[in-house]
């Protein structure tokens, strides 16, 4: 079954086709990164418009690409669930408009559930119950993967997401947006230990994350730098707050392999594909404790080719949306209906670069 995928949920433009959920016979991305560098922040509408501008060059590339037509499609699936509302609405009308023209099915896809399967697509060997460290731009959670479409949340931040911290810290050093791959970068040639910020929520034993106290501390340390008419060693900078990201997201990893029992761990999102978290994950995978499932790094951003992948399933399982199908910014995920969004004036309209 050759399904063909499309993402729109936030700044990329996803188009892919693959065939049965797992081969991926195209997987076509517009970054609009240079777009939004200047506002430091993805500014929702701009987004849009550019998504508008791409979907359908993308949608030929991607079938070129797989050297196949629109007729050999057997179903349309599209993140209609979770990310920006004006982005979502232009991959959901694109996708509506390819199933009415093909007469095909149509299923909308939780755009979580895409970064999820993006593990299962590559790791065949990955078994249910594994647990997920969730980590993106609009969310950073901990999951029980039960089943596709069954997820229990065991923890999720409670302000920022790590993402969020990454983008905001950069924008505070003007260094562009995104940050995470900026940071990360610069991190690699900076002392981890020139500063000492704090490891949140780090003391009790729970699963949860805080990132934005964290943030708060090093935006306080750079405005003191300025302030004395040192300019800030940005390397040293990224690599100390790089550290205490990482920290927390092995030390509540490690936490709920424990308190779980479950011993494969799989990691998805855009800081997914951080290295120094790569490095700790392998680093943690050598002790036997846990063993850990990655994705390649273009199936950690979004992508058009988790959202067919997860479309293949569920239209084999006989779902079909209608052509009254929705963008639903805020959907909660799976069958449990999670709710894993902190309560934060933006969470309801997605990043903002004011925030
Ligand atoms: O999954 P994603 O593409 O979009 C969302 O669904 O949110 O994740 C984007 C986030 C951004 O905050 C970006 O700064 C971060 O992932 N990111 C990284 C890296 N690459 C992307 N963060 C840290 N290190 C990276 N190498
Ligand atoms: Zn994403």
């Amino acid at each position: 079954m050759l399904v063909l995928g499309l993402d729109t949920s936030c700044d990329d433009t996803g188009v892919a086709l693959v065939e049965d959920g797992y081969e991926i016979r195209s997987n076509v991305v517009a970054s609009q990164h240079l777009f939004h560098e200047r506002y430091g922040g993805i500014v929702p509408t701009v987004a849009s418009r550019q998504h508008c501008r791409a979907v359908n060059p993308l949608i030929e590339m991607a079938l070129a690409r797989a050297d196949v037509g629109l007729s050999e499609i057997d179903g349309v699936a599209v993140s209609s669930d979770q990310g920006l509302a004006p982005c979502l609405a232009v991959g959901v009308a694109a996708a509506k408009a390819l199933a009415l023209g093909t007469g095909k099915p149509l299923v909308g896809v939780h755009h979580v559930e895409g970064h999820i399967y993006s593990n299962l697509m590559v790791h065949r060997d990955l078994q249910f119950p594994f647990l997920c460290l969730t980590v993106a731009g609009g969310h950073t959670m901990i999951l029980v993967a039960q089943q596709l479409g069954s997820y229990q949340l065991i923890g999720h931040s409670r302000d920022d997401s790590a993402g969020e911290a990454y983008d905001k810290i950069a924008r505070r050093l003007g260094l562009g947006y995104p940050g995470g791959p900026i940071i990360d970068k610069l991190a690699r040639k900076g002392n981890p230990a020139a500063f000492s910020f704090p490891r949140p929520m780090m003391t009790d034993d729970s699963l949860e994350f805080s990132f934005s106290g964290l943030k708060t501390a090093v935006n306080r340390t750079i405005a003191q730098l300025e302030a004395d008419g040192e300019s800030p060693v940005v390397e040293d900078i990224a690599a100390s707050f790089q550290e205490a990201v990482v920290d927390v997201l092995i030390e509540k990893t490690v936490r709920a392999v424990a308190k779980s029992g479950i011993r494969s761990l799989a990691v998805a999102g855009g800081v997914a594909a951080n290295s120094r978290l790569r490095e700790r994950l392998e680093e943690l995978s050598r002790t036997d404790e846990v063993r850990v499932f990655s994705p390649p790094g273009e199936l950690c951003i979004d992508n058009g080719a988790m959202i067919a992948g997860v479309g293949y399933h569920a239209l084999l399982a006989g779902q079909r949306a209608s052509l009254r199908l929705d963008a639903c910014p805020n959907a909660p995920l799976g069958d449990l209906g999670i709710r894993y969004r902190h309560n934060s004036k933006y969470a309801s309209a997605g990043r903002h670069p004011a925030s």
